[in-house]
């Protein structure tokens, strides 16, 4: 906006460009979209068809006669109009979604008109897209199209196959975007039940199972970006994120120990619903600084039971949640069954709750909470675990997730031998280098910080074989006033 009197800046001319653009473009997309399902559906004559034609050539007069020309390119999941990036919300996602799914399918990367661009062309344009996107994909799909564009002597409308360096680096920020909406809408959607479970309501467990379902698919399609979420840790929003985190890591691992999508569903339940007894835990109990008394013990300790009889009243779920149930009751028993509650007679820990343990202890000891008020470094929390057998972890489940987050795990803050800090960004994809993981290097030598810092591969060597950069000692991030999270957002 210009505030009168204020004669309008290049910035305000590109903004009002963008504004334009975004709302123009929609408009483009969802006429495409409604022209392209109107084709599909009937034949040319028929009034909708043409309605949609109409309404087509119309949003393509309005782009045009102020920009020239239009560019709509798809990059991963991204739509472009004019290299404005449109937003994606809910009432466009299916003409979105529609759209990219047909030019995916043809391989074309980007649809170019220009003026003279008419009726007739969109429309043979539009026929023939969908045609070539129903034949098998033994036929060069791209080839087919172009030539009978050019038969049909369609000039002011053409099409252009991917830009193929845009890829790579498109995918990753889209992973990162999918990452982040999948991870806070798993932490509302967790708010939501834990609360309605506190206030005595009965919760619906539909929308858990649809996060978990986001999540396990999340972790099977790009795992780093999804567990480098983890660190976003919420001080207030403790008993929340730690469900969500317990649910990643469990997916993850149990995605190492090679179990099926199926399973990872019913395991990404069981963990996100592990601590849900708490919800029947007072808050000044859950919340206490310092140590609880005997009976506060005794009402914290209950959690895993009443984990078992919250699941009961849950509805939505089909049939009994008899995993979930076990995940809530098994998760402290340890495997010597030193832990809580006591088991009566001998008793097999079931493969999910260790893996929940394992998961669990690792983000309880890694975060801050009301009682702990520095987290412990992520290392030293992995060689507990690993090293002391009064832990009651399963070692070879703590070995397949040192395996998985790496000897220091992302978010881990390390001071390097240039004197710079660093956060590890994701373990080396070279699996010699272990000790050599991926990072971001946030302060220089003089300790200086550098926002948001660059990716560093700490298994580089320089012209003579030395590596650039190593990792003398893992650091507290407190100390050096750094919140980590910032660096994943
Ligand atoms: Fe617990
Ligand atoms: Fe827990």
């Amino acid at each position: 906006m210009t505030e009168p009197g204020r004669r309008p800046s290049v910035v305000d001319s590109i903004q009002t460009t963008d504004a334009f653009i975004r709302g123009a473009g929609r408009v483009f997309l969802v006429t495409l979209y409604t022209a392209l399902r109107s084709l599909k559906l009937y034949p040319l004559e028929n009034s909708q068809v043409q309605k949609s034609l109409d309404d087509l050539t119309a949003a393509v007069h309005v782009l045009l006669d102020r920009e020239k020309e239009i560019e709509l390119r798809v990059t991963g999941e991204f739509i472009f109009v004019n290299a404005t990036r449109l937003r994606l919300d809910l009432d466009n996602y299916a003409s979105f979604s529609h759209v990219l799914g047909i030019l995916k399918a043809v391989g074309v990367g980007s649809i170019r008109a220009v003026e003279g661009a008419d009726r007739r062309e969109w429309t043979t344009l539009l026929s023939v897209l969908l045609a070539v996107s129903a034949r098998d994909a033994s036929v060069n799909r791209y080839f087919e199209l172009t030539t009978k564009l050019q038969d049909a002597n369609v000039t002011h409308v053409s099409v252009e196959p991917p830009i193929e360096s845009d890829l790579n680096e498109e995918e990753e920020e889209r992973a990162k975007e999918q990452a982040k909406r999948t991870y806070q809408r798993s932490v509302a959607v967790t708010k939501e039940v834990i609360n309605s479970v506190r206030m005595g309501r009965t919760a619906s467990v539909k929308k858990v199972k649809r996060a978990v379902q986001a999540i396990v698919d999340q972790v099977l399609s790009s795992e780093s970006s999804l567990v480098g979420l983890t660190t976003l840790r919420d001080y207030d929003d403790y008993t929340f994120t730690h469900s969500v985190n317990v649910c990643i890591f469990a997916v993850a691992l149990g995605r190492k120990l090679g179990l099926t999508k199926l399973q990872l569903y019913d395991l990404g339940m069981a963990a996100l619903f592990h601590d849900v007894g708490k919800s029947r835990v007072p808050l000044e109990v859950l919340n206490k600084d310092g140590s609880l008394d005997e009976e506060e013990w005794r009402i914290m300790t209950a959690h895993p039971w009443l984990g078992v009889l919250t699941l009961f009243g849950m509805r939505g779920y089909g049939e009994v949640p008899y995993r979930s149930m076990i995940g809530a009751y098994e998760h402290h028993m340890k495997g010597d069954r030193t832990g809580y509650p006591k088991s009566i007679r001998p008793r097999d820990i079931s493969i999910f709750s260790k893996v929940i343990a394992v998961a669990d202890g690792f983000d309880a000891a890694t975060s801050r909470r009301t009682y702990q008020t520095t987290p412990i470094q992520p290392d030293a929390v992995l060689k507990e675990m690993l090293e002391n057998p009064k832990r009651g972890y399963d070692q070879i489940l703590v070995k397949a997730f040192i395996n998985l987050i790496g000897v220091y795990p992302v978010g881990t803050l390390v001071i390097l031998d240039t004197y710079e800090l660093a956060i590890v960004t994701g373990a080396n994809p070279n699996p010699e280098f272990v000790h050599r993981p991926m990072a971001r290097v946030i302060s220089d030598s003089a300790g200086t910080v550098v926002y948001p810092g660059h990716v560093v591969d700490l298994s580089a060597q320089d012209g003579e074989g030395n590596f650039q950069r190593s990792i003398i000692k893992v650091s507290n991030p407190e100390k050096y006033g750094i919140r980590v999270s910032d660096y994943f957002v």
